[in-house]
């Protein structure tokens, strides 16, 4: 096994990236943070504050520093421009504990995350093609420029393969045509713009593991619940950033901050809609265990990364039982699908490359949901009713 040492991680002021990057520290690797803040930013803009308000990153390593004594180095910058991620993988970007050599591996979560941002207008749109295609295409450049060995580590989503009528595969498909075999990569049919860079990003990635043999790994992830992982626990300061709006919010912490705030459920039509779901705490496992053994060179590896698979209503039904549980009445209604998708459907993921690296899964047990219920309801007072409905339609 090749112990990775130095990590770079992209986005990392973000919902997951931050507790990755505590994470790995406490995990014994070297770690820096990149961001360019646009999820703030982007926040800001569309009105739709996080429930909790966290500093920003150079101040939440500060604390973390004090907390624990462990280093993560931060530099604030944007990944499509080429020449400060440069300085980056020189290190000038840092300080000088961080070093000249360039990362044994990155883990790229720094793209533009949301489906209904990706669908709010033209220009919305094409800011997501260009943060996520040129942000990766940097990404693949640097990785060639300064250490072709750097393993790369991509945020993908399960939402690239659609919702097709046969088993879903990790990442490749074998076909026999005309008495001939051959391995693909998955048939791809995202379901909104973003899900489709999704897609692209991970294209150009197998375009060039093929040409340059770089190793990578593509992390087709499901969507994420949760508020706390271990390293939180901490101080309130070291929360990840948590939205439970139409737009940055996954459904699970939505449904979780409406509940608490008294709002019915908000199922977009029939609620059969099925994804592969998991626990905050399961995904820097996953990207960790990615990290710790890493793809071989000239290898795009796959892994469909999620733990149990739930529809739309059975959610739901979990944070009803969760509001029981604490005396809350929760009300379910169905509105109309300001999506295009089908919302009754076949979907039988496979999912087993990360448990045989040895994930052990967090399941959305009744006593987790109701926890994470009880830890929402802290910050009712900070609800915004409004950020809750619906805003933007595919159509
Ligand atoms: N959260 C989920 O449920 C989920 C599910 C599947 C896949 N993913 C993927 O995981 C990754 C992380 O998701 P997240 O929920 O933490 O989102 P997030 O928005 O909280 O994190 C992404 C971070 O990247 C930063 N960023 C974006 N573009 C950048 C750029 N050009 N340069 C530097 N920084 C940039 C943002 O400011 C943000 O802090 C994303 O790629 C997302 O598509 C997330």
């Amino acid at each position: 096994m090749t112990m990775t040492k130095k990590v770079l991680i992209l986005g990392g002021d973000g919902y997951l990236g931050w507790p990755t990057a505590m994470y790995l520290t406490k995990l014994g690797y070297k770690v820096a943070a990149v961001d360019s803040y646009f999820r703030r930013w982007a926040c800001h803009e569309l009105n739709v504050e996080p429930l909790i308000d966290v500093p920003n990153m150079q101040i939440r390593a500060a604390l973390h520093k004090d907390l624990t004594q462990r280093t993560i180095e931060v530099a604030v910058g944007d990944i499509t421009n080429y020449a400060f991620l440069q300085k980056v993988f020189e290190g000038k970007a840092f300080s000088s504990g961080w070093g000249p050599e360039p990362p044994d591996a990155v883990i790229h979560y720094a793209e533009q995350p949301s489906a209904p941002y990706s669908m709010i207008d033209r220009e919305k749109a094409v800011f997501t093609l260009t943060n996520n295609l040129v942000g990766t295409a940097n990404l693949i450049h640097a990785v060639r420029e300064y250490n072709r060995d750097c393993h790369i580590v991509k945020l993908g989503t399960m939402g690239v393969y659609g919702t097709p009528n046969i088993d879903i595969e990790e990442g490749y498909l074998d076909v026999e045509h005309k008495g001939r075999r051959h391995k693909f990569l998955y048939p791809k049919a995202p379901g909104s713009l973003y899900h489709l860079t999704k897609a692209q990003d991970g294209d150009m990635l197998y375009f060039y593991v093929r040409m340059w043999d770089l190793r990578v790994t593509d992390l087709n992830q499901g969507p994420v619940y949760g508020i706390e992982t271990d390293d939180t626990l901490k101080d309130d300061r070291l929360f990840s950033i948590f939205n439970y709006d139409d737009v940055f919010g996954t459904v699970l912490n939505r449904f979780l901050v409406q509940a608490a705030a008294g709002f019915p459920l908000t199922v977009y039509g029939k609620g059969g809609q099925t994804r592969g779901y998991l626990d905050i705490k399961d995904t820097l496992a996953c990207v960790e265990l990615s990290v710790r053994h890493p793809a071989d060179r000239g290898k795009y590896r796959v892994f469909n990364q999620f733990v149990e698979l739930f529809s739309v209503n059975e959610l739901a039904e979990k944070v009803v039982q969760a509001g029981r549980n604490l005396g809350l009445k929760v009300e379910v209604k169905s509105i109309p699908n300001p999506r295009r998708e089908a919302e009754d459907h076949y979907y039988n993921p496979a999912h087993t490359g990360l448990l045989d690296l040895g994930l052990q899964p967090h399941c959305l047990t009744d006593e987790v949901a109701t926890q994470m219920l009880a830890h929402v309801m802290k910050y009712k007072g900070r609800i915004q009713r409004d950020y809750i409905l619906p805003r933007v339609s595919w159509l």
